[in-house]
């Protein structure tokens, strides 16, 4: 039987160029924090259309993506050549035991199944390498943020867990936050609201009302400032 849980982490198949167009991307210093020094070969999981492959890749790494999504992961051969994109998922990874020297899960980890996700991310890595998930969270310490959040938690259930516990064979996490901003027309706003799976999934007259919702608390700003807290958590495969 399909899962809720299933049914939402399919749903990006159905906005992928929304998610391109909308979706924010990631400061280089995420990478330099993900990523430890001196690892050559990263895997991208659950890589969506490249958000941070691209990042990966302009930090000179020789990088592997793996997604689901056959029209996520052609958004991203076209956005980052350089990169091998491949199909799999956390639970399934197409790559050969102690291949990579870092795993890096993107707005990704709350799709999988840790219990079979977390022996299949340590089988990939060497040991020694690394596991670092991370999520952009908009900072909601901001009244207009608030707002905006505030239309989009009518439709969603509940906060995301993005301090998860990983456990055996990874040792004790490491977490940081990075703040930054990220500037964004108007468009790419809503884009950035119709690619969040709980939108893709509501009935069509549901998601009109809530973007016209959003269109008129954004009025007519040519241009949006939004405050972004990156959550990190890396945990080293012993
Ligand atoms: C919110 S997007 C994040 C994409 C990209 N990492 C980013 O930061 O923009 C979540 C992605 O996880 C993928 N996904 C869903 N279930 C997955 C699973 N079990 N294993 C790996 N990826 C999965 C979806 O297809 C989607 O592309």
């Amino acid at each position: 039987m399909t899962t809720e849980r299933e049914v939402h982490a399919a749903s990006f198949d159905r906005a992928a160029d929304a998610y391109e167009r909308g979706r924010p991307p990631y400061p280089a210093e995420v990478v330099a924090w993900a990523v430890p020094a001196g690892a050559r070969r990263v895997l991208d999981l659950g890589a969506g259309t490249g958000k941070l492959t691209r990042v990966l890749v302009d930090a000179g790494l020789d990088v592997v993506a793996v997604e689901p999504s056959a029209r996520m992961r052609e958004q991203l051969a076209g956005a980052v050549p350089e990169a091998t994109a491949l199909e799999g998922a956390a639970e399934r990874i197409p790559l050969a035991d102690g291949s990579v020297d870092a795993v890096v899960v993107a707005q990704a980890w709350h799709w999988v199944d840790p219990a079979v996700a977390v022996p299949e991310v340590a089988r990939v890595l060497r040991p020694g390498g690394t596991l670092s998930l991370i999520w952009n969270i908009r900072d909601h310490s901001e009244p207009r943020v608030a707002r905006l959040d505030e239309l989009l938690r009518r439709h969603t259930r509940g906060e995301l867990d993005t301090a998860p516990v990983i456990g055996e064979p990874f040792g004790a996490p490491e977490r940081t936050e990075i703040r930054w901003r990220h500037r964004l027309t108007r468009a790419e706003l809503l884009d950035m609201v119709a690619s969040r799976s709980y939108v893709i999934v509501l009935p069509d007259d549901e998601r009109e009302r809530l973007l016209a919702d959003v269109a008129a608390l954004v009025g007519d700003a040519g241009e949006i400032e939004m405050p972004y807290v990156t959550r990190c958590t890396r945990v080293t495969r012993r």
